[in-house]
Parts: structure tokens; sequence; C-alpha cells
């Protein structure tokens, strides 16, 4: 069992609310491995980072991620910092990956205040900016495909990468 899709790219990407869009347009289930984290632990994943620590919600990202890709056959969403570990990168050679691209304005837009998002208190706008420089050569080497979300909806960006997975299984 492999996902037909695997979503990554940065906080404000879109990859929750696009994934679910595009399992929805498939006919396949949708899961997104901070839910899987949350599950696991009990709480959500701002209170895991505060409680446990991010190098503990790191762990249990690894597992979910690895149990993932090994058993879910919708499509999957990645957090996202997921990506930054090498096993990871790894593992995901081997899958139908999807860069969801975004720019710094959308991204800030998207997440609002980043209440939620424990690594962005503080400066959402500055922190967005850093992981945005630090990750994206990280998100390009592993996706095999790219799809641009600015200025788009997420039903539209659900369209574009709906074509990307559906144009593969033609060739
Ligand atoms: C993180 C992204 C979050 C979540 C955690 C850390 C990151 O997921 O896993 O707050 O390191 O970029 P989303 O990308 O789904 O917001």
């Amino acid at each position: 069992m492999t996902p037909r899709v695997v979503l990554v790219g940065p906080m404000g990407a879109g990859k929750t609310t696009v994934g679910r869009l595009v399992a929805d347009a498939l006919g396949v289930r949708f899961l997104d491995t901070d839910e899987v984290v949350e599950r696991e632990a009990g709480k959500p994943v701002a209170e895991i980072f505060v409680d446990d620590g991010e190098p503990h919600f790191r762990a249990l990202e690894r597992a979910a991620v690895t149990a993932a890709l090994e058993g879910h056959d919708g499509v999957l969403a990645l957090g996202g910092g997921a990506v930054m570990d090498p096993a990871t990168q790894e593992q995901l050679t081997a899958h139908e990956v999807v860069f969801l691209r975004v720019g710094l304005t959308d991204a800030a837009q998207r997440v609002g205040l980043g209440v939620s998002r424990p690594l962005l208190l503080g400066n959402v706008r500055g922190r967005i900016k850093q992981l945005l420089d630090e990750r994206t050569p990280v998100y390009e080497s592993v996706a095999r495909h790219v799809v641009d979300t600015d200025g788009l909806t997420a039903a539209e960006v659900a369209d574009r990468v709906r074509a990307v997975v559906e144009d593969e299984v033609r060739e």
C-alpha cells in the first residue's frame, strides 16, 4: 500500500485543506501526519512542543511518516518540518511527492497569527521567511512535481494537484 500522492511544503502552503479536497475528488482517504501525532500524544502539536519539546515531537512525527508511507493508500500531507529528517528524505524518493510552493506574503496571510504553530511564535513573518529560506531547497529536492499556490484558492490548487496525479497514472 502506498499513498496516491504525498503533499509537502511549508506551513501556510495549504497542505491540509488542499489534501482533503484532492482526496474527495479522487474518492480516497486523507491523512495528515500532524493529526496522527496528536492522536498518539493525546494533545495538540503546540502542547507537545511546550510539554515535551521539539525532539519528542520529531520522534513521533518520524514514526507517523513511516507508518503512513507504508500503510496509507490515499492522500497524505506531511507536517512542514517532516522533510528535514534525512531518513524521511530517503523514504520519499519512492513516492509521488508534490511540493505546494507558497511565497512569504501568502503564507503569512494563511497562517494568521500562527497560534497553533509553535515554531512561528514571536515573529510570524520573520520565522516563516527563515523557514522558507532553509527548507525550500529540501522541498524541491524531494518533490517530483511543484504546484504554485500563490494567489490561488484551495480548490484551484487541488485541481492542479489532481491533474498532476492523474497525468502520472496515464503515463
Ligand atoms: C511544523 C509544521 C506544522 C507542525 C509543527 C511543525 C514545521 O505542520 O508539524 O507545528 O516544522 O514546519 P503544518 O505544516 O501542517 O502546519
